[in-house]
Protein backbone atom coordinates (compact mmCIF):
# COMPACT_ATOMS: atom_id res chain seq x y z
CA UNK A 1 0.00 0.00 0.00
CA UNK A 2 1.62 3.53 -1.34
CA UNK A 3 0.38 6.21 1.71
CA UNK A 4 1.23 10.31 0.63
CA UNK A 5 2.91 10.43 3.76
CA UNK A 6 5.79 8.51 1.94
CA UNK A 7 5.23 11.38 -0.93
CA UNK A 8 6.94 14.61 -0.85
CA UNK A 9 4.45 16.80 -0.52
CA UNK A 10 0.91 17.11 -1.86
CA UNK A 11 -0.54 19.93 -3.20
CA UNK A 12 -3.74 21.84 -1.41
CA UNK A 13 -6.02 23.83 -2.87
CA UNK A 14 -7.78 26.75 -0.83
CA UNK A 15 -9.93 28.57 -2.03
CA UNK A 16 -13.10 31.49 -1.34
CA UNK A 17 -14.09 34.61 -1.54
CA UNK A 18 -12.63 37.81 -0.31
CA UNK A 19 -12.28 38.16 3.32
CA UNK A 20 -12.98 34.32 4.26
CA UNK A 21 -9.52 34.18 5.83
CA UNK A 22 -7.41 33.16 3.64
CA UNK A 23 -4.72 34.73 3.36
CA UNK A 24 -3.66 34.44 6.75
CA UNK A 25 -5.02 30.67 7.08
CA UNK A 26 -3.00 29.53 4.18
CA UNK A 27 0.41 31.32 5.95
CA UNK A 28 -0.37 29.28 9.02
CA UNK A 29 -1.52 25.92 7.78
CA UNK A 30 1.92 26.48 5.51
CA UNK A 31 4.22 26.99 8.49
CA UNK A 32 2.57 24.37 10.19
CA UNK A 33 3.22 21.84 7.43
CA UNK A 34 6.54 23.47 6.43
CA UNK A 35 4.50 23.94 2.71
CA UNK A 36 5.49 26.48 0.51
CA UNK A 37 2.55 29.15 0.35
CA UNK A 38 1.74 30.45 -2.89
CA UNK A 39 -0.89 34.10 -3.18
CA UNK A 40 -2.44 33.77 -6.45
CA UNK A 41 -4.37 36.84 -5.76
CA UNK A 42 -1.36 38.39 -5.56
CA UNK A 43 -0.34 37.30 -8.78
CA UNK A 44 -3.18 38.90 -10.49
CA UNK A 45 -2.64 41.90 -8.28
CA UNK A 46 0.77 42.70 -9.48
CA UNK A 47 -0.56 42.40 -13.22
CA UNK A 48 -3.18 44.56 -11.88
CA UNK A 49 -0.64 46.82 -10.68
CA UNK A 50 1.43 46.89 -13.93
CA UNK A 51 -1.32 47.90 -16.26
CA UNK A 52 -2.35 50.57 -13.84
CA UNK A 53 0.76 52.39 -14.17
CA UNK A 54 1.19 51.57 -17.96
CA UNK A 55 -1.96 53.75 -18.58
CA UNK A 56 -2.84 51.14 -21.10
CA UNK A 57 -6.74 50.88 -20.89
CA UNK A 58 -8.29 47.83 -18.81
CA UNK A 59 -10.57 46.67 -21.84
CA UNK A 60 -7.51 46.64 -24.97
CA UNK A 61 -7.53 42.87 -24.13
CA UNK A 62 -5.07 42.90 -26.28
CA UNK A 63 -2.57 44.95 -24.81
CA UNK A 64 -3.04 43.89 -21.49
CA UNK A 65 -1.99 40.71 -22.58
CA UNK A 66 1.45 41.50 -24.42
CA UNK A 67 2.03 43.71 -20.87
CA UNK A 68 1.19 40.98 -18.48
CA UNK A 69 3.56 38.21 -20.21
CA UNK A 70 6.68 40.81 -19.73
CA UNK A 71 5.57 41.06 -16.31
CA UNK A 72 8.08 39.22 -13.55
CA UNK A 73 6.31 37.85 -10.26
CA UNK A 74 8.32 36.36 -7.59
CA UNK A 75 7.87 35.85 -3.82
CA UNK A 76 10.08 36.92 -1.17
CA UNK A 77 10.42 34.38 1.50
CA UNK A 78 10.59 36.31 4.72
CA UNK A 79 9.84 35.74 8.71
CA UNK A 80 5.90 36.90 8.18
CA UNK A 81 5.42 35.26 5.47
CA UNK A 82 6.46 36.91 1.90
CA UNK A 83 7.14 40.25 -0.28
CA UNK A 84 5.76 40.07 -3.56
CA UNK A 85 8.57 41.56 -6.44
CA UNK A 86 8.19 42.94 -9.50
CA UNK A 87 10.72 43.64 -12.13
CA UNK A 88 13.01 44.11 -8.84
CA UNK A 89 10.45 46.51 -6.45
CA UNK A 90 8.82 45.67 -3.49
CA UNK A 91 5.00 46.35 -4.07
CA UNK A 92 3.69 44.03 -1.53
CA UNK A 93 1.55 47.29 0.02
CA UNK A 94 1.02 48.72 -3.64
CA UNK A 95 -0.90 45.63 -4.33
CA UNK A 96 -3.45 45.96 -1.74
CA UNK A 97 -5.18 49.57 -2.15
CA UNK A 98 -8.74 49.55 -2.71
CA UNK A 99 -8.30 50.80 -6.34
CA UNK A 100 -5.89 47.96 -7.42
CA UNK A 101 -8.08 45.36 -5.56
CA UNK A 102 -11.01 46.55 -8.08
CA UNK A 103 -8.70 46.31 -11.34
CA UNK A 104 -7.33 43.07 -10.47
CA UNK A 105 -10.84 41.59 -10.02
CA UNK A 106 -11.62 43.34 -13.54
CA UNK A 107 -8.20 42.12 -15.57
CA UNK A 108 -8.59 38.67 -13.82
CA UNK A 109 -11.49 38.14 -15.80
CA UNK A 110 -10.01 38.12 -19.41
CA UNK A 111 -8.90 34.96 -20.47
CA UNK A 112 -5.46 35.72 -21.72
CA UNK A 113 -4.65 36.90 -18.30
CA UNK A 114 -5.78 33.93 -16.90
CA UNK A 115 -3.83 31.74 -18.95
CA UNK A 116 -0.43 33.57 -18.35
CA UNK A 117 -0.78 32.72 -14.31
CA UNK A 118 -2.08 29.44 -15.21
CA UNK A 119 0.62 28.00 -16.46
CA UNK A 120 2.90 29.83 -13.97
CA UNK A 121 0.44 28.34 -11.03
CA UNK A 122 0.92 24.98 -12.15
CA UNK A 123 5.10 25.03 -12.45
CA UNK A 124 5.22 26.30 -9.03
CA UNK A 125 2.90 23.36 -7.89
CA UNK A 126 4.28 20.79 -9.24
CA UNK A 127 6.57 19.08 -7.49
CA UNK A 128 3.91 19.34 -4.32
CA UNK A 129 4.39 20.73 -0.58
CA UNK A 130 2.22 24.00 -1.73
CA UNK A 131 -0.49 25.30 -1.12
CA UNK A 132 -2.21 27.83 -3.17
CA UNK A 133 -4.47 30.05 -2.28
CA UNK A 134 -7.26 31.87 -4.73
CA UNK A 135 -10.38 31.58 -6.52
CA UNK A 136 -10.29 28.78 -8.79
CA UNK A 137 -7.41 26.69 -7.14
CA UNK A 138 -9.74 23.62 -6.69
CA UNK A 139 -11.69 23.92 -9.82
CA UNK A 140 -9.30 24.78 -12.65
CA UNK A 141 -5.32 25.34 -11.46
CA UNK A 142 -5.73 22.01 -9.85
CA UNK A 143 -8.56 19.94 -10.15
CA UNK A 144 -6.99 16.67 -8.84
CA UNK A 145 -5.37 18.73 -5.23
CA UNK A 146 -5.01 15.64 -2.58
CA UNK A 147 -7.01 18.26 0.16
CA UNK A 148 -8.95 21.35 -1.27
CA UNK A 149 -10.45 23.63 1.18
CA UNK A 150 -13.65 26.56 0.13
CA UNK A 151 -13.42 28.83 2.90
CA UNK A 152 -16.54 31.31 3.63
CA UNK A 153 -17.94 33.49 6.13
CA UNK A 154 -20.68 35.89 6.05
CA UNK A 155 -20.71 38.92 3.42
CA UNK A 156 -20.80 41.29 6.77
CA UNK A 157 -18.09 39.75 8.68
CA UNK A 158 -15.36 39.20 5.38
CA UNK A 159 -16.26 43.14 5.04
CA UNK A 160 -15.58 43.81 8.86
CA UNK A 161 -12.21 42.18 8.43
CA UNK A 162 -11.52 43.87 5.28
CA UNK A 163 -12.27 47.39 6.77
CA UNK A 164 -9.80 46.31 10.08
CA UNK A 165 -7.39 45.64 7.49
CA UNK A 166 -7.60 48.87 5.40
CA UNK A 167 -7.67 50.66 8.66
CA UNK A 168 -4.32 48.96 10.43
CA UNK A 169 -2.66 49.98 6.99
CA UNK A 170 -4.34 53.77 7.51
CA UNK A 171 -6.67 54.18 4.77
CA UNK A 172 -9.59 55.75 5.09
CA UNK A 173 -12.10 54.29 3.68
CA UNK A 174 -15.36 53.89 5.54
CA UNK A 175 -17.27 50.02 6.72
CA UNK A 176 -20.03 51.11 4.59
CA UNK A 177 -17.74 51.39 1.57
CA UNK A 178 -15.76 48.93 2.31
CA UNK A 179 -18.93 45.94 2.60
CA UNK A 180 -19.51 47.74 -0.52
CA UNK A 181 -16.74 47.25 -2.68
CA UNK A 182 -15.93 43.49 -1.06
CA UNK A 183 -20.04 42.58 -2.55
CA UNK A 184 -18.78 43.93 -5.95
CA UNK A 185 -15.61 42.30 -5.93
CA UNK A 186 -17.48 39.06 -4.90
CA UNK A 187 -20.03 39.20 -7.44
CA UNK A 188 -17.60 40.14 -10.33
CA UNK A 189 -15.44 36.72 -9.35
CA UNK A 190 -18.41 34.66 -8.93
CA UNK A 191 -20.34 35.94 -12.27
CA UNK A 192 -17.37 36.10 -14.68
CA UNK A 193 -17.25 33.21 -17.45
CA UNK A 194 -13.86 31.62 -17.01
CA UNK A 195 -13.14 30.31 -13.84
CA UNK A 196 -15.66 31.50 -11.46
CA UNK A 197 -15.21 32.05 -7.68
CA UNK A 198 -16.94 28.43 -7.33
CA UNK A 199 -17.16 25.52 -4.38
CA UNK A 200 -15.35 22.66 -6.14
CA UNK A 201 -17.45 20.06 -5.64
CA UNK A 202 -15.17 17.64 -3.53
CA UNK A 203 -13.60 20.70 -1.48
CA UNK A 204 -13.85 20.91 2.61
CA UNK A 205 -16.29 24.08 3.09
CA UNK A 206 -15.16 25.65 6.51
CA UNK A 207 -17.58 28.85 7.47
CA UNK A 208 -15.42 31.13 9.80
CA UNK A 209 -18.50 32.92 10.39
CA UNK A 210 -18.00 33.73 14.83
CA UNK A 211 -15.17 31.24 14.51
CA UNK A 212 -11.56 31.85 15.38
CA UNK A 213 -8.70 31.31 13.25
CA UNK A 214 -7.03 29.00 16.09
CA UNK A 215 -10.36 26.83 15.74
CA UNK A 216 -10.63 26.89 11.76
CA UNK A 217 -6.61 26.38 11.03
CA UNK A 218 -6.93 22.82 13.75
CA UNK A 219 -10.11 21.53 11.57
CA UNK A 220 -7.69 22.64 8.34
CA UNK A 221 -5.18 20.49 9.79
CA UNK A 222 -7.12 17.65 11.10
CA UNK A 223 -8.29 17.49 7.44
CA UNK A 224 -4.82 17.47 6.14
CA UNK A 225 -3.54 14.82 8.72
CA UNK A 226 -6.61 12.52 7.77
CA UNK A 227 -5.66 12.57 3.93
CA UNK A 228 -2.15 12.18 4.42
CA UNK A 229 -2.74 8.96 6.64
CA UNK A 230 -5.15 7.77 3.82
CA UNK A 231 -3.76 5.70 1.37
CA UNK A 232 -3.61 7.32 -2.22
CA UNK A 233 -6.50 7.28 -4.55
CA UNK A 234 -8.45 6.66 -1.09
O1 LIG B 1 -7.35 36.93 -3.09
P1 LIG B 1 -7.29 38.40 -3.53
O2 LIG B 1 -8.36 39.27 -2.92
O3 LIG B 1 -5.92 38.97 -3.35
O4 LIG B 1 -7.57 38.36 -5.12
C1 LIG B 1 -7.62 39.52 -5.89
C2 LIG B 1 -8.46 39.29 -7.13
O5 LIG B 1 -7.79 38.37 -8.01
C3 LIG B 1 -9.84 38.71 -6.90
O6 LIG B 1 -10.83 39.71 -6.88
C4 LIG B 1 -10.06 37.75 -8.04
C5 LIG B 1 -8.71 37.50 -8.63
N1 LIG B 1 -8.24 36.13 -8.46
C6 LIG B 1 -8.63 35.20 -9.40
O7 LIG B 1 -9.39 35.52 -10.31
N2 LIG B 1 -8.16 33.93 -9.32
C7 LIG B 1 -7.34 33.55 -8.34
N3 LIG B 1 -6.89 32.29 -8.31
C8 LIG B 1 -6.95 34.47 -7.35
C9 LIG B 1 -7.43 35.77 -7.43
Amino acid sequence: MTVAAASPGMVIAIDGPSGAGKSTLTRLLAQRLGYLHIDTGAMYRTLALAVSRSGISVDDEAAVAALCQGVVIEFLRDDDGYRVISDGEDVSLAIRTPEISMLTSRISAQGAVREILLKLQRELGKGGGVILEGRDIGTVVFPHARVKFFLSASARERGERRYLELREKGAQATLEETLAAVARRDEQDAARELAPLKKASDAVEIDSTGVSIESVLSRMEQVVRERIAEPLGG
